[in-house]
């Protein structure tokens, strides 16, 4: 713990001196804006194809009701971008339904080799080569239930890079570590491991989504201000890693019961981008409300 509370020491005392502009609802720096970025990670649901296609099409089917002007491209920063994350079978069908929407499909997760006898594995060339855009690293399940640690999480965000895909790489404290206060040096100490050795060219790429796990499939989402407040401390972490350019550029998606109920307070906090969805991406109503937020 030694090194992150160094780190931390050091983050908070060189305090940014960047200018921002509060442009409307989205926070906008001089660098750069953040395009909204909802994603809904289907984990081990549903269970069959049949199901999983019924759901992409029932959420392409609300989005198309709604049309809201803009809602959806990940090629306007205006507009939120949206990624899917099915199973890896349903990935390459779940595509050919939503692409057609702008939504990009990605994978759960992915082996940090390249190939070979890993049974069970997934390299970064397959997910590629079915059209995956993100994957998902060091989600608090893989770290808690598949031991993954964070020097694999770290190997595994500079393969998805060398790959030319986009992390979206988890952090957050468990409820231990939230009853002991200790969130800052929790989010500090992943942020820091696993991005190890990313370059500042590569951090445009890299997406991080604060979940506190004691929020994750709970139904106790976090408050809109407290998540806010550490979004803002991992740009510190970021600044004193890369520089206030990266701190303010790079997208923090929340995580953690995320609801339509909720989405609107957490997307008015300046330093949410986006929320990472799990339990609620799967129903069709909900997830289009969610990336339809106010
Ligand atoms: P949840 O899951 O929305 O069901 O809490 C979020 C996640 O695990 O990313």
């Amino acid at each position: 713990m030694k090194l992150s509370i160094a780190l931390i020491a050091s983050a908070l005392s060189s305090a940014s001196a960047f200018t921002t502009v509060n442009n409307g609802p989205r926070f906008i720096t001089e660098l750069n804006m953040r395009q909204p970025i909802m994603a809904g990670n289907w984990k081990m649901n549903p269970a069959t194809e049949a199901d999983a296609l019924n759901l992409a099409n029932g959420f392409c089917a609300l989005l198309n009701e709604m049309q809201g002007a803009c809602a959806i491209d990940s090629d306007n920063p205006d507009c939120t971008e949206v990624v899917l994350f099915p199973p890896f079978p349903f990935i390459s069908k779940v595509k050919d339904i939503v692409q057609k929407n702008g939504i990009d499909v990605g994978a759960q997760g992915v082996y940090y080799e390249d190939k070979g006898a890993f049974t069970c594995s997934v390299a970064a060339s397959m997910v590629k080569s079915v059209g995956c855009e993100y994957v998902l690293c060091g989600h608090s399940e893989r770290r808690a239930l598949f031991s993954d640690s964070d020097v694999n999480i770290n190997s595994k965000v500079k393969k998805v890079l060398e790959f030319g895909m986009k992390p979206i790489l988890c952090v957050g404290e468990t409820q231990d570590e939230y009853d002991l206060g200790i969130t800052q040096e929790v989010c500090a100490m992943q942020v820091s491991k696993d991005l190890a050795g990313v370059s500042k060219k590569d951090m445009k790429d890299v997406v991080i989504a604060y979940e506190p796990v004691w929020a994750i499939g709970t139904g106790l989402v976090c408050d809109a201000d407290a998540a806010n407040e550490v979004h803002k401390f991992i740009r510190t972490v970021l600044a004193k890693m890369y520089d206030d350019e990266v701190a303010q550029s790079t997208r923090i998606q929340y995580g953690g019961s995320v609801t339509p109920e909720s989405v609107d307070g957490l997307m008015a906090m300046s330093d949410i981008d986006g929320c990472l969805v799990g339990g609620a991406s799967l129903f069709a109503d909900k997830f289009a409300r969610i990336v339809n937020f106010d």
